[in-house]
């Protein structure tokens, strides 16, 4: 039995679905632990492309047990739709699993996620607007409602009682909002909870009976470690309780931490960002455009469809996460992007107002000042999304994995140079880049 977590090393969209794609074929359980609808993957397999927000990757494989577990905040409308969107495209939702104790996202959520952006102005998080990061205040709060109140006609018709004026209040007192109607939401809620009541179960009990029986779980992680409250780049991060890192894992599927025995970080072969919030290796001109959209899946953002601001890799950041992660093997992904570079500049430091430093600064207004120090690596000018073993890579592209490696720290596992499921290099044990 082994429990193997999967995490973003980086501001998320690293390829963590199309990781776990890969590796659910070993899980019996695959489990979505943190975050919400804000999240999305796309992977893409023989049965086509598809964008997943909530429904762990694992789901295209038959007999596998998928589970949304108590970590998660769920748009009940958004959940449901991708549950059909599913179906009718043949891919069987008999084996998702959604917990009691998952946390609901309400209309009021995204009214006030919007509203407070607004509020905001300048300083602007620049959320998915999905309503998310209120959904998580709220469970903070101890104004949630969660799965096991809304499959319940009667606990959510008293949950909202109390809950609904409370947010009406905020919402037309704090942002001049238009308030909710209880009938309406109460209704809605209400036929939501009908329909997705076969779907729900204790998913922490559930995990410890496969875990019990000798089953592998595979834990998906959402988001970036640099999107993280605690660990990554606050305030421009988002709100999830439990953290989307590796220690929130544990958390939000209900499994101690001693059960854990792999961290897999997510790491593309350059940075990306959506939103908000400094980036010191932003690329704002022609190579920027490049990254972005000269790969064969744009950086265009799964949820929002945003443009992702693209720039080279940072290391200091990437360090960062592989640290706060324990990460045990990363994979690197989109490899294939970087073929045509004649030399690919890494960034192995920053300097601020004139001094050199190598670890991330948690304060904002200094990481927004940091200009990033560049080692120049030589490109391979070569295709590698053919490539599947790791002797037929160019040494060049060798090299830069290689070096990637050292300054994460951790030994670099699977390296993706394609979307498809089978553009991938596994590093056998021993091998070497
Ligand atoms: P929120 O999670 O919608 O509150 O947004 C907070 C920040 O996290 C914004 O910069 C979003 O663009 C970013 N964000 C949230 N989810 C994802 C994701 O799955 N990929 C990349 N960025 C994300």
């Amino acid at each position: 039995m082994a429990v193997r977590v999967v995490i973003g090393g980086q501001w998320g969209d690293e390829g963590k679905g199309r990781l776990v794609d890969l590796l659910a074929r070993d899980a019996r359980a695959i489990v979505r632990y943190s975050a919400g609808n804000n999240a999305g993957h796309t992977v893409i397999n023989e049965r086509g492309e598809f964008a997943l927000h909530l429904i762990p990757a694992g789901i295209f494989y038959p007999g596998k047990v998928c589970v949304i577990s108590n970590g998660v905040a769920i748009d009940p409308a958004v959940l449901l739709k991708e549950i059909e969107g599913l179906e009718s495209r043949g891919v069987s939702t008999e084996n998702l699993v959604l917990s009691d104790r998952a946390h609901v996202i309400m209309p009021y959520h995204v009214a006030i996620d919007r509203a407070d952006e607004a509020l905001r102005g300048k300083a602007a998080i620049g959320t998915t607007g999905r309503g998310v990061g209120p959904a998580f205040v709220d469970k903070v709060g101890r104004l949630g409602i969660r799965v096991a109140d809304l499959v319940d006609p009667k606990a959510l018709r008293t949950r909202l009682e109390f809950v609904l004026p409370y947010k009406n209040a905020v919402l037309e007192r704090l942002y001049g909002a238009e308030p909710l109607d209880f009938t309406a939401v109460y209704e809605c809620y209400r036929d939501y909870g009908e329909r997705l009541g076969r779907y729900v179960r204790d998913t922490a009990l559930l995990l410890h009976e496969i875990m019990g029986d000798g089953g592998d779980i595979l834990l998906e992680g959402a988001q970036g470690s640099l999107l993280d409250l605690d660990s990554g780049t606050y305030e421009y991060v988002s709100s999830s309780v439990p953290s989307s890192t590796a220690a929130g894992a544990g958390v939000g599927a209900g499994i101690g931490p001693t059960e854990i025995d792999e961290v897999i970080g997510v790491y593309k072969a350059y940075m990306t960002r959506v939103g908000n919030g400094p980036m010191p290796t932003e690329l704002l001109d022609e190579t920027g455009d490049i990254l972005r959209m000269e790969g064969p899946r744009p950086e265009i953002g799964t949820t929002t469809g945003r443009p992702r601001r693209c720039g080279w890799f940072d290391a200091v950041a990437s360090r960062h996460s592989a640290l706060v992660n324990g990460v045990t093997m990363a994979a690197l992904t989109r490899l294939d992007v970087l073929d045509r570079f004649p030399t690919i500049p890494v960034c192995t430091a920053y300097r601020v107002d004139g001094k050199l430093i190598t670890t991330l600064p948690a304060s904002t207004s200094i990481f927004a000042r940091a200009e990033p120090i560049y080692e120049e690596l030589a490109g391979w000018q070569a295709d590698t999304s053919k490539v599947r073993n790791l002797a037929d890579l160019p040494e060049q592209a060798r090299a830069y994995v290689r070096r990637i490696s050292e300054l994460l720290g951790v030994d670099v596992g699977i390296i993706s140079v394609g979307p498809e499921r089978d553009q991938a290099i596994f590093v056998r044990a021993g091998e070497a880049p």
